[in-house]
């Protein structure tokens, strides 16, 4: 992939910069319930107030198919939490188009910050964010002095008229320094990773990591599977599974996938299993091709943990996405806490949290800042890892066709 220009590329002081930040964060009841992503973008954010910019930051929440959504998904207590960590004001405009929206752009001073509303509210007309809409993102653009810098890693796989629309009709766009840290990560990794590479992949379900597992053949020496896709992988070669969670359409595929591996593939060797999908229950340890009736694999066991120990502590880069069992429950979390702590004591290897629930998972569980880093994007990081190419960074401005002075 060619080099793409980033913030530090670029002059922005007295100038109306245009960002993209992803501050798509859990909500209950309108309380923010994990602010990361807020706090993620903070090193742009506050590089461009020291530079004397004037920042107007683009976010989307949620999709937005009603006028409910609309009530619901505003970005004001967005704008109120990322004022409480900046410590300074957040001028917050409940528009995303208009007079009110442009005069208070065009009288913003140097080192102000302003937030658009929810740039999904122009869904509710002709899905114009999500569809990319020319005009819109040729009127986003205008609002700025021809700078846009994407710090949106999250939504990367969207082509949407708040990243890539934008980006199209501004005369420069870089990437911001979160966006740049998860091109070092995750791209640049994948591609040029210090050898052994162990990938450990969980989560529900094959169907959503088909793609990954693929990609991963080819750059990885090692794929440790857990969660409960692992029992489509038992079901393909026979065992029973009890009644653990599989997917009885993507059998074929997951013998095609073993027999392509040539080994690769780590399979877990034993399982926490359960009467019923609850915390409490007839729990047990269980080899895999012990599993009884009616009982079904929650966590992996304590056999496999070793056994991954095993391949964790040769590695050199570790890739990781998707929780190895049902770690919402305290009995089924040891899987998935076990594994960050032999991931974290290899201190010589390249540690990645490839975002989604395992991100949450580690971030719950305490090891926040002992990962080399955790990705925060959802479907954002599944493709990149899947080796494909993302609108939100492709759309970036080449480091070598850049001739714009500004
Ligand atoms: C995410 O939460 O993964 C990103 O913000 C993208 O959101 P979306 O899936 O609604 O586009």
């Amino acid at each position: 992939m060619s080099k793409k220009l980033t913030i530090d590329d670029i002059e922005v002081m007295g100038k109306k910069v245009l960002v993209r930040v992803d501050f798509n964060v859990p909500l209950k009841d309108s309380i923010i319930t994990d602010d990361n992503r807020i706090k993620a973008a903070l090193p742009t954010i506050n590089y461009l107030i020291n530079q004397g910019a004037k920042v107007i930051l683009f976010a989307h929440l949620s999709k937005i198919k009603t006028i409910e959504d609309q009530e619901k998904y505003t970005l004001k207590p967005i704008a109120q939490r990322l004022s409480e960590i900046l410590k300074k004001d957040v001028i917050f405009i409940n528009q995303t188009q208009g007079e009110k929206l442009e005069k208070s752009i065009n009288s913003l001073h140097n080192g102000e910050v302003l937030m658009v509303e929810n740039t999904r509210f122009e869904d509710l007309d002709g899905k114009k964010e999500s569809l990319n809409n020319e005009d819109l993102a040729k009127y986003w653009a205008s609002l700025g002095d021809g700078i846009f810098v994407n710090d949106a890693f999250g939504t990367a796989h969207r082509t949407h008229a708040s990243n890539v629309g934008i980006a199209k009709y501004s005369e420069i766009a870089v990437s911001g320094y979160l966006l740049e840290k998860e091109i070092k990560f995750i791209g640049n990794t994948i591609n040029n990773p210090n050898k052994p590479l162990v990938a450990i992949l969980g989560g529900a379900k094959v169907s959503d990591k088909i793609n990954v597992i693929e990609n991963l053949l080819n750059k990885a020496d090692y794929i440790l599977i857990g969660g409960a896709m692992m029992f489509t992988f038992f079901k393909a070669q026979g065992y029973n599974v009890g009644s653990s969670l599989y997917e009885e359409d993507k059998l074929d595929l997951a013998r095609d996938l073993l027999f392509k591996a040539k080994g690769k593939i780590i399979l877990p060797i034993d399982c926490i299993v359960n009467n019923s999908f609850n915390n409490q229950g007839e729990i047990q340890e269980v080899l895999i091709d012990k599993i009884p009736n009616g009982f079904m694999g929650l966590d992996i066991g304590s056999a496999t943990l070793n056994l991954f120990a095993e391949y964790i502590k040769q590695a050199q880069t570790i890739i990781w996405n998707g929780p190895m069992g049902v770690f919402e429950m305290s009995n089924f979390a040891k899987g998935t806490s076990r594994l960050c702590q032999e991931i974290t004591k290899n201190k010589k290897a390249i540690t990645i949290i490839g975002g989604g629930d395992s991100a949450s998972a580690a971030i719950n569980l305490g090891f926040e800042n002992e990962f080399s880093h955790i990705s925060t994007g959802g479907g954002a990081s599944l493709e990149y890892l899947e080796g494909k190419k993302l609108p939100g960074i492709s759309c970036l401005t080449d480091k070598m066709e850049s001739n714009v002075n500004i």
